[in-house]
């Protein structure tokens, strides 16, 4: 696992979205529910959507092309017509900034 820095803690507000793009990895999209971050692959797993232009309710992902939604926790499918999940990565806070553990 290598812990790439991704972003301040203090300016991912409670509810945001942001989509990181790193050197040689698929963009991740980081969330911010209830004081927690979460970070998971940003590409829709049904297609070509990014996740970081989607609706956050709860903890809950809505992708916005086709309204099918994930649970970020988890990656899990919540709703159609959306059938795989999607990559969740461990999020850790050091000095103010969130870093995403990408496998190597
Ligand atoms: S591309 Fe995300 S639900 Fe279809």
């Amino acid at each position: 696992m290598a812990k790439i820095p991704a972003y301040s803690n203090n300016d991912l507000k409670e509810g945001q979205i942001e989509r990181i793009d790193l050197d040689g990895h698929e963009p991740i999209a980081l969330y911010k529910v209830e004081g927690q971050i979460y970070a998971t692959e940003d590409t829709c797993s049904h297609g070509a959507a990014s996740l970081a232009e989607g609706d956050l309710d709860g903890h809950e992902i809505v992708c916005p092309f086709h309204d099918g939604s994930f649970d970020i926790r988890t990656g899990q499918v919540v709703l159609p017509p959306c059938t795989s999940p999607i990559q969740t990565f461990p999020v850790t806070i050091e000095n103010g900034t969130i870093l995403i553990e990408l496998p190597d």
